[in-house]
């Protein structure tokens, strides 16, 4: 049977995200162990609908599986962003790195490697493209992401739509300066990076930037933060914006987190594909609507 076929890599996330050991700040939020997180991996992966579409009864929703989940074309893009993270994970630099750590203020700065923050804190390639195929897709024109890192997910986003504007926030310096050189690298040049913690930055962005087709939550776990950033995007939100929000399985916060995000009156569909969850805010379906898909 196809579905026994299950690897289970955790390191979180998309098989590269470490959030276990890697976080040398201890107590800062209660992480699920690597026990408890296979336990809910499995349980999503068997009871979760048909990665087919098969029984799926919204239109929408199966079409979204058709689409864009399962959609194998290889686009031109993804060989270029691949490319790019290869040389990442190859760059031995050691580089100073804020950490604003899960609640959002600046607690710590350290020494890390380039390769080591590219192995342990950029979405895997799977999910990189998942994004690309969404804005491809949809074709949403005012982007927004929360959490640049070294700019993979960004340049998956901003090539998506090339003629749409991305801007990615992040908060460490010296990181936001080699997502620059990713952009330059690759002559993407509908993205904007906003430097510094979101505390203070998002005020300011969203003062200029009113409306908000599409955001990827990518930054702070807190379940607080994360319902603050939620609530600030519905409020900039149009009928039609899609809001994914990362790892939303990764801490009991994270869940709680997520639980108060479907229940946010805006919201009229998601789906959880357990190390994202995507969000609809879409009036025209009447009745709220919450699916589990196996990806
Ligand atoms: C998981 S990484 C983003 C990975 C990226 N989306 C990718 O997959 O290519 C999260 C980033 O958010 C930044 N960050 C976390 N909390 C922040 C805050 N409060 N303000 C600004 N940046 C923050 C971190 O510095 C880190 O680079």
């Amino acid at each position: 049977m196809k579905s026994m076929h299950l690897t289970i890599r955790f390191s979180y996330g998309s098989g590269n995200r470490k959030p276990l050991l890697a976080n040398p700040i201890p107590n800062l939020i209660a992480l699920y162990n690597h026990f408890q997180l296979v336990r809910k991996y499995l349980l999503y992966y068997f009871s979760a609908s048909n990665g087919k579409g098969h029984g799926v009864h919204s239109p929408f929703v199966f079409d979204f599986i058709k689409n864009v989940l399962s959609d194998k074309k290889i686009y031109a893009c993804y060989s270029k962003i691949e490319q790019r993270r290869k040389e990442l994970l190859a760059n031995d630099d050691l580089i100073e790195v804020e950490d604003f750590g899960a609640g959002s203020s600046l607690i710590a700065s350290s020494s890390r490697k380039v390769n080591a923050i590219a192995a342990s804190s950029v979405k895997s390639k799977k999910y990189g493209q998942l994004l690309f195929r969404m804005i491809q897709y949809y074709q949403p024109s005012s982007l927004l992401e929360l959490g640049t890192s070294l700019g993979i997910t960004s340049s998956y986003l901003s090539q998506g739509n090339p003629s749409a504007k991305l801007i990615t926030c992040e908060g460490a310096s010296k990181i936001a300066a080699i997502a620059q050189q990713t952009f330059d690298t690759m002559g993407l040049d509908n993205i904007e990076i906003i430097e510094g913690d979101f505390t203070k930055t998002l005020p300011l962005l969203f003062s200029r930037m009113k409306t908000v087709d599409f955001a990827f939550v990518d930054g702070n776990h807190r379940k607080s933060s994360t319902i603050q950033y939620f609530q600030q995007l519905v409020d900039h939100s149009l009928p039609n914006s899609i809001f994914v929000m990362d790892d939303i399985h990764w801490s009991s916060e994270m869940e709680e987190a997520w639980s108060c995000i479907q229940q946010n009156p805006a919201v009229t569909l998601t789906i959880d594909l357990f190390f994202m969850g995507v969000v609809f805010i879409n009036p025209t379906f009447k009745v709220k609507q919450h699916f589990t898909i196996r990806f």
